[in-house]
Protein backbone atom coordinates (compact mmCIF):
# COMPACT_ATOMS: atom_id res chain seq x y z
CA UNK A 1 0.00 0.00 0.00
CA UNK A 2 1.48 3.41 -0.94
CA UNK A 3 -0.08 6.48 0.51
CA UNK A 4 -1.63 8.97 -2.54
CA UNK A 5 -2.45 12.48 -2.94
CA UNK A 6 -6.20 12.27 -3.56
CA UNK A 7 -7.44 15.98 -2.96
CA UNK A 8 -6.08 19.56 -2.37
CA UNK A 9 -7.55 22.56 -1.10
CA UNK A 10 -6.01 26.03 -0.11
CA UNK A 11 -7.05 29.40 1.52
CA UNK A 12 -5.70 33.09 0.73
CA UNK A 13 -6.72 35.48 3.33
CA UNK A 14 -8.17 38.55 0.81
CA UNK A 15 -6.13 41.23 2.65
CA UNK A 16 -2.69 42.06 0.80
CA UNK A 17 0.13 43.68 2.15
CA UNK A 18 2.31 45.35 -0.76
CA UNK A 19 5.85 46.42 -0.96
CA UNK A 20 4.43 49.86 -1.48
CA UNK A 21 2.81 49.33 2.14
CA UNK A 22 5.83 48.50 3.84
CA UNK A 23 7.98 51.33 1.99
CA UNK A 24 5.26 53.19 4.53
CA UNK A 25 6.57 51.36 7.19
CA UNK A 26 9.95 50.25 7.92
CA UNK A 27 12.64 51.69 5.61
CA UNK A 28 12.86 49.80 2.50
CA UNK A 29 12.00 49.55 -0.75
CA UNK A 30 10.27 47.60 -3.22
CA UNK A 31 13.63 47.09 -5.51
CA UNK A 32 15.38 45.76 -2.66
CA UNK A 33 12.32 43.76 -1.76
CA UNK A 34 12.13 42.23 -5.27
CA UNK A 35 15.97 41.54 -5.52
CA UNK A 36 16.50 39.87 -2.51
CA UNK A 37 13.63 38.11 -1.88
CA UNK A 38 11.62 37.85 -4.94
CA UNK A 39 8.59 38.78 -2.84
CA UNK A 40 5.89 41.80 -4.33
CA UNK A 41 3.17 41.26 -1.93
CA UNK A 42 1.69 38.72 0.81
CA UNK A 43 -1.95 38.14 2.63
CA UNK A 44 -2.52 39.27 5.85
CA UNK A 45 -5.19 37.62 7.95
CA UNK A 46 -7.33 39.54 9.77
CA UNK A 47 -7.21 40.46 13.87
CA UNK A 48 -9.59 38.27 15.47
CA UNK A 49 -9.20 35.21 13.12
CA UNK A 50 -6.85 32.25 13.92
CA UNK A 51 -4.73 29.92 11.83
CA UNK A 52 -7.57 27.67 12.33
CA UNK A 53 -10.13 29.83 10.28
CA UNK A 54 -7.90 29.21 7.14
CA UNK A 55 -6.62 25.63 7.79
CA UNK A 56 -10.49 25.14 8.07
CA UNK A 57 -11.63 27.11 4.81
CA UNK A 58 -8.45 25.25 2.91
CA UNK A 59 -9.63 21.44 4.11
CA UNK A 60 -13.40 22.67 2.71
CA UNK A 61 -12.29 23.51 -0.71
CA UNK A 62 -10.78 19.76 -0.48
CA UNK A 63 -13.98 18.49 0.87
CA UNK A 64 -15.83 20.52 -1.42
CA UNK A 65 -14.00 19.04 -4.14
CA UNK A 66 -13.93 16.00 -3.71
CA UNK A 67 -17.71 15.71 -2.52
CA UNK A 68 -16.56 14.31 0.54
CA UNK A 69 -18.16 14.03 4.44
CA UNK A 70 -15.50 15.28 6.82
CA UNK A 71 -16.54 12.29 8.88
CA UNK A 72 -15.15 10.06 6.70
CA UNK A 73 -11.91 11.69 8.10
CA UNK A 74 -9.89 9.12 10.15
CA UNK A 75 -6.90 11.76 11.33
CA UNK A 76 -5.92 15.18 10.75
CA UNK A 77 -2.51 16.85 11.07
CA UNK A 78 -1.97 20.12 11.43
CA UNK A 79 1.28 21.61 10.74
CA UNK A 80 1.98 25.02 12.23
CA UNK A 81 4.27 27.13 14.19
CA UNK A 82 1.31 29.78 15.12
CA UNK A 83 -1.37 27.64 16.41
CA UNK A 84 -4.47 29.59 17.80
CA UNK A 85 -3.36 29.52 21.40
CA UNK A 86 -1.32 27.14 23.45
CA UNK A 87 -3.72 24.69 24.75
CA UNK A 88 -6.10 22.94 22.75
CA UNK A 89 -3.81 22.08 20.02
CA UNK A 90 -5.28 24.36 16.93
CA UNK A 91 -6.35 21.01 14.93
CA UNK A 92 -8.94 20.75 17.97
CA UNK A 93 -10.31 23.55 16.49
CA UNK A 94 -10.40 22.52 12.90
CA UNK A 95 -11.81 18.93 13.57
CA UNK A 96 -14.75 21.35 15.04
CA UNK A 97 -14.63 23.47 12.31
CA UNK A 98 -14.80 20.90 9.86
CA UNK A 99 -17.08 18.70 11.94
CA UNK A 100 -14.85 15.70 11.61
CA UNK A 101 -16.16 13.48 14.47
CA UNK A 102 -14.43 10.52 13.63
CA UNK A 103 -10.89 12.15 13.73
CA UNK A 104 -7.98 12.46 15.97
CA UNK A 105 -4.95 14.53 15.38
CA UNK A 106 -2.25 16.62 16.58
CA UNK A 107 -0.37 19.69 15.80
CA UNK A 108 3.17 19.69 14.32
CA UNK A 109 5.73 22.06 14.73
CA UNK A 110 8.57 21.55 12.15
CA UNK A 111 9.35 25.13 10.88
CA UNK A 112 9.19 25.48 7.68
CA UNK A 113 9.69 22.15 7.39
CA UNK A 114 6.16 20.71 9.05
CA UNK A 115 4.56 20.15 6.42
CA UNK A 116 7.09 17.74 5.30
CA UNK A 117 7.21 16.33 8.36
CA UNK A 118 3.68 15.96 8.35
CA UNK A 119 3.14 14.23 5.39
CA UNK A 120 6.10 11.82 5.27
CA UNK A 121 4.08 11.24 8.98
CA UNK A 122 0.66 10.30 7.44
CA UNK A 123 2.13 8.73 5.00
CA UNK A 124 2.72 6.31 7.63
CA UNK A 125 -0.73 5.92 9.21
CA UNK A 126 -1.91 4.91 5.52
CA UNK A 127 0.81 2.50 4.54
CA UNK A 128 0.38 0.31 7.35
CA UNK A 129 -2.91 -0.02 6.83
CA UNK A 130 -4.64 1.40 9.65
CA UNK A 131 -6.17 4.42 8.35
CA UNK A 132 -7.90 5.11 5.07
CA UNK A 133 -8.13 9.04 4.69
CA UNK A 134 -5.44 11.30 6.45
CA UNK A 135 -6.03 15.09 6.13
CA UNK A 136 -2.75 16.84 5.88
CA UNK A 137 -3.17 20.67 6.71
CA UNK A 138 -0.10 23.10 6.53
CA UNK A 139 -1.29 26.77 7.98
CA UNK A 140 0.51 29.61 9.51
CA UNK A 141 -0.88 32.99 10.57
CA UNK A 142 2.83 34.71 10.54
CA UNK A 143 1.58 37.91 10.73
CA UNK A 144 0.74 37.40 14.52
CA UNK A 145 4.41 36.56 15.10
CA UNK A 146 6.15 39.33 13.20
CA UNK A 147 7.47 42.70 13.85
CA UNK A 148 6.28 45.05 11.46
CA UNK A 149 8.73 47.37 12.67
CA UNK A 150 11.78 45.04 11.64
CA UNK A 151 12.89 44.94 8.22
CA UNK A 152 14.52 42.21 8.60
CA UNK A 153 11.83 40.06 8.48
CA UNK A 154 8.37 41.69 8.31
CA UNK A 155 9.29 41.55 4.32
CA UNK A 156 8.84 38.01 4.30
CA UNK A 157 6.34 36.21 6.23
CA UNK A 158 2.74 36.18 4.73
CA UNK A 159 -0.44 34.25 5.71
CA UNK A 160 -1.90 31.46 4.32
CA UNK A 161 -2.97 27.66 4.61
CA UNK A 162 -2.98 24.19 2.23
CA UNK A 163 -4.72 20.95 2.52
CA UNK A 164 -3.85 17.63 0.81
CA UNK A 165 -6.05 14.51 1.47
CA UNK A 166 -3.78 11.20 1.60
CA UNK A 167 -5.37 7.86 0.94
CA UNK A 168 -4.09 4.58 -0.02
CA UNK A 169 -3.30 3.50 -3.53
CA UNK A 170 -2.39 -0.94 -4.49
CA UNK A 171 1.29 -0.91 -4.88
CA UNK A 172 0.83 -1.64 -8.59
CA UNK A 173 -0.61 1.92 -9.57
CA UNK A 174 2.80 3.54 -9.35
CA UNK A 175 1.38 6.69 -7.76
CA UNK A 176 2.26 8.24 -4.05
CA UNK A 177 4.84 9.14 -2.08
CA UNK A 178 8.09 7.05 -3.05
CA UNK A 179 10.38 8.23 -0.29
CA UNK A 180 11.27 10.39 2.07
CA UNK A 181 14.36 11.60 4.22
CA UNK A 182 14.07 14.39 6.72
CA UNK A 183 16.55 15.83 8.66
CA UNK A 184 17.25 18.37 12.08
CA UNK A 185 19.96 19.81 14.10
CA UNK A 186 19.19 21.66 16.85
CA UNK A 187 22.22 23.44 16.82
CA UNK A 188 19.85 25.89 14.41
CA UNK A 189 17.53 26.94 17.08
CA UNK A 190 19.96 29.58 17.78
CA UNK A 191 19.52 31.39 14.33
CA UNK A 192 15.61 31.51 13.73
CA UNK A 193 13.33 31.35 17.10
CA UNK A 194 10.27 33.11 18.64
CA UNK A 195 11.71 33.26 22.37
CA UNK A 196 8.92 34.10 24.38
CA UNK A 197 5.37 32.69 25.15
CA UNK A 198 6.60 29.35 25.87
CA UNK A 199 7.79 27.61 29.17
CA UNK A 200 10.96 28.85 29.42
CA UNK A 201 9.97 32.91 28.95
CA UNK A 202 6.35 32.85 29.18
CA UNK A 203 4.23 36.14 28.40
CA UNK A 204 4.91 38.99 30.94
CA UNK A 205 5.42 42.63 30.57
CA UNK A 206 9.30 42.03 30.10
CA UNK A 207 8.62 38.94 27.36
CA UNK A 208 6.58 41.76 25.89
CA UNK A 209 8.95 45.33 26.47
CA UNK A 210 11.87 42.94 24.77
CA UNK A 211 9.63 41.99 21.88
CA UNK A 212 10.51 37.89 22.88
CA UNK A 213 7.16 37.30 20.97
CA UNK A 214 8.45 37.87 17.64
CA UNK A 215 10.27 36.18 14.86
CA UNK A 216 14.41 36.94 15.56
CA UNK A 217 16.43 35.00 12.43
CA UNK A 218 20.29 35.50 11.39
CA UNK A 219 18.87 35.54 7.47
CA UNK A 220 22.28 34.97 6.09
CA UNK A 221 23.26 31.77 8.50
CA UNK A 222 19.50 30.60 7.78
CA UNK A 223 20.19 31.15 3.78
CA UNK A 224 23.49 29.61 3.33
CA UNK A 225 22.64 26.45 5.37
CA UNK A 226 18.92 26.01 3.56
CA UNK A 227 21.04 26.35 -0.26
CA UNK A 228 23.09 23.22 1.09
CA UNK A 229 20.56 21.37 2.54
CA UNK A 230 18.37 21.32 0.12
CA UNK A 231 20.38 20.62 -2.52
CA UNK A 232 22.53 17.46 -0.68
CA UNK A 233 19.15 16.05 0.60
CA UNK A 234 17.72 16.10 -2.67
CA UNK A 235 20.23 14.53 -4.43
CA UNK A 236 20.75 11.67 -1.85
CA UNK A 237 17.00 11.09 -2.30
CA UNK A 238 17.31 11.46 -6.18
CA UNK A 239 20.43 8.77 -5.99
CA UNK A 240 18.58 6.49 -3.92
CA UNK A 241 16.05 6.17 -6.32
CA UNK A 242 17.89 6.29 -9.32
CA UNK A 243 16.07 8.99 -11.00
CA UNK A 244 18.32 12.14 -12.62
CA UNK A 245 16.63 15.64 -13.09
CA UNK A 246 15.01 15.16 -16.24
CA UNK A 247 13.12 12.41 -14.41
CA UNK A 248 11.72 15.03 -12.39
CA UNK A 249 8.71 16.82 -13.38
CA UNK A 250 8.48 19.38 -10.91
CA UNK A 251 10.59 20.33 -7.92
CA UNK A 252 7.96 22.21 -5.68
CA UNK A 253 10.55 23.96 -2.63
CA UNK A 254 9.06 25.66 0.39
CA UNK A 255 9.17 29.10 -0.90
CA UNK A 256 11.55 31.08 1.86
CA UNK A 257 13.23 33.74 -1.04
CA UNK A 258 14.13 33.30 -5.03
CA UNK A 259 17.56 33.42 -4.06
CA UNK A 260 17.45 30.24 -1.81
CA UNK A 261 15.36 28.35 -4.65
CA UNK A 262 17.07 29.26 -7.79
CA UNK A 263 20.48 28.12 -6.07
CA UNK A 264 18.75 25.31 -5.18
CA UNK A 265 17.39 24.19 -8.74
CA UNK A 266 20.65 25.69 -10.09
CA UNK A 267 22.83 22.84 -8.14
CA UNK A 268 20.73 20.34 -8.85
CA UNK A 269 20.76 21.26 -13.08
CA UNK A 270 17.09 22.02 -12.86
CA UNK A 271 15.65 24.34 -15.63
CA UNK A 272 13.05 26.91 -14.33
CA UNK A 273 10.28 24.94 -16.58
CA UNK A 274 10.69 21.93 -13.33
CA UNK A 275 10.46 24.67 -10.75
CA UNK A 276 7.25 25.64 -8.77
CA UNK A 277 7.34 29.24 -7.41
CA UNK A 278 4.85 31.35 -6.47
CA UNK A 279 6.60 33.93 -3.48
CA UNK A 280 6.32 36.83 -5.66
CA UNK A 281 2.34 36.55 -4.73
CA UNK A 282 2.73 35.28 -1.06
CA UNK A 283 6.02 35.59 0.73
CA UNK A 284 7.17 32.83 3.04
CA UNK A 285 4.04 31.68 4.96
CA UNK A 286 6.15 28.67 6.93
CA UNK A 287 4.01 25.64 6.47
CA UNK A 288 1.48 26.61 4.28
CA UNK A 289 4.20 27.16 1.21
CA UNK A 290 4.17 23.46 -0.02
CA UNK A 291 0.56 22.75 -0.19
CA UNK A 292 -0.59 26.27 -1.51
CA UNK A 293 1.47 25.45 -4.40
CA UNK A 294 0.38 22.38 -4.91
CA UNK A 295 -3.31 23.02 -4.95
CA UNK A 296 -2.63 26.14 -7.53
CA UNK A 297 -0.55 24.47 -9.97
CA UNK A 298 -3.34 21.69 -9.66
CA UNK A 299 -5.89 24.27 -10.37
CA UNK A 300 -3.85 25.49 -13.37
CA UNK A 301 -3.22 21.52 -14.54
CA UNK A 302 0.44 21.53 -14.50
CA UNK A 303 0.44 18.58 -12.64
CA UNK A 304 -0.34 15.05 -14.43
CA UNK A 305 -0.75 11.32 -13.25
CA UNK A 306 2.30 9.78 -13.01
CA UNK A 307 4.63 13.03 -13.07
CA UNK A 308 7.44 12.77 -10.34
CA UNK A 309 7.54 16.02 -8.36
CA UNK A 310 10.15 16.14 -5.60
CA UNK A 311 9.32 18.49 -2.40
CA UNK A 312 11.86 20.12 -0.63
CA UNK A 313 12.14 22.25 2.03
CA UNK A 314 14.26 24.11 4.87
CA UNK A 315 13.18 25.71 8.18
CA UNK A 316 13.54 27.03 12.29
CA UNK A 317 14.53 23.85 14.17
CA UNK A 318 17.18 23.27 11.98
CA UNK A 319 14.35 21.11 10.45
CA UNK A 320 14.96 19.99 6.75
CA UNK A 321 14.26 17.22 3.99
CA UNK A 322 12.72 16.17 1.04
CA UNK A 323 9.84 13.82 -0.38
CA UNK A 324 9.48 12.01 -3.23
CA UNK A 325 5.96 11.14 -5.14
CA UNK A 326 4.16 10.37 -8.37
CA UNK A 327 1.42 12.65 -8.75
CA UNK A 328 -1.85 10.43 -8.29
CA UNK A 329 -4.58 12.40 -9.04
CA UNK A 330 -6.52 12.92 -12.69
CA UNK A 331 -8.49 16.20 -13.26
CA UNK A 332 -10.74 17.85 -11.20
CA UNK A 333 -14.12 16.28 -11.03
CA UNK A 334 -15.54 17.83 -8.14
CA UNK A 335 -17.85 20.98 -7.35
CA UNK A 336 -15.28 23.12 -7.49
CA UNK A 337 -14.31 25.78 -5.03
N1 LIG B 1 15.09 46.59 3.15
C1 LIG B 1 16.28 47.22 2.96
N2 LIG B 1 17.42 46.80 3.50
C2 LIG B 1 17.38 45.72 4.28
C3 LIG B 1 16.19 45.02 4.53
C4 LIG B 1 15.03 45.50 3.93
N3 LIG B 1 13.83 44.90 4.12
N4 LIG B 1 16.48 43.97 5.33
C5 LIG B 1 17.78 44.00 5.58
N5 LIG B 1 18.34 45.06 4.95
C6 LIG B 1 19.72 45.48 4.95
C7 LIG B 1 20.49 44.98 6.15
O1 LIG B 1 20.27 45.82 7.26
C8 LIG B 1 21.88 45.02 5.66
O2 LIG B 1 22.35 46.33 5.76
P1 LIG B 1 23.86 46.60 6.27
O3 LIG B 1 24.73 45.94 5.26
O4 LIG B 1 23.92 48.08 6.28
O5 LIG B 1 23.92 45.97 7.62
C9 LIG B 1 21.76 44.68 4.18
O6 LIG B 1 20.39 44.94 3.84
C10 LIG B 1 22.09 43.25 3.84
O7 LIG B 1 21.42 42.45 4.79
P2 LIG B 1 21.55 40.90 4.76
O8 LIG B 1 20.80 40.32 5.91
O9 LIG B 1 22.95 40.53 4.58
O10 LIG B 1 20.75 40.62 3.41
P3 LIG B 1 20.53 39.28 2.65
O11 LIG B 1 20.93 39.41 1.26
O12 LIG B 1 21.03 38.09 3.41
O13 LIG B 1 18.93 39.18 2.63
C11 LIG B 1 17.19 37.98 3.77
C12 LIG B 1 18.22 39.10 3.85
C13 LIG B 1 16.50 37.86 5.13
C14 LIG B 1 16.19 38.32 2.70
C15 LIG B 1 17.90 36.65 3.42
O14 LIG B 1 19.02 36.48 4.24
C16 LIG B 1 17.02 35.45 3.55
O15 LIG B 1 16.08 35.27 2.82
N6 LIG B 1 17.36 34.52 4.46
C17 LIG B 1 16.63 33.29 4.65
C18 LIG B 1 15.32 33.60 5.28
C19 LIG B 1 14.46 32.40 5.45
O16 LIG B 1 14.41 31.56 4.60
N7 LIG B 1 13.79 32.34 6.59
C20 LIG B 1 12.74 31.43 6.91
C21 LIG B 1 13.15 30.07 7.21
S1 LIG B 1 13.09 29.10 5.83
Amino acid sequence: MRAVISGVGHYLPEQKLTNRDLEKMVDTSDEWIVGRTGIRERRILEKGKGTSFMAVRAAKMLLDQKNLPADELDLILLATVTPDMPVPGAVSLVQKGLKARNAWGFDLNGGCSGFLYALASASQFIETGKYRKVLVIGADKMSSIIDYGDRNTCVIFGDAAGAVLLEGAEDCEEVGIMDFDLKMDGEGADFLHVRGGGSLHPASAESVRNKMHYVFQDGKAVFKRAVTEMTDISKTVLDRNRLSKEDIRFLLPHQANIRIIDAVSRKLGLTSEQVIVNIENYGNTTAATIPLAMSEAYEKKLLQKGDWLLLSAFGAGFTWGSLLMRWGMGEITGSGS
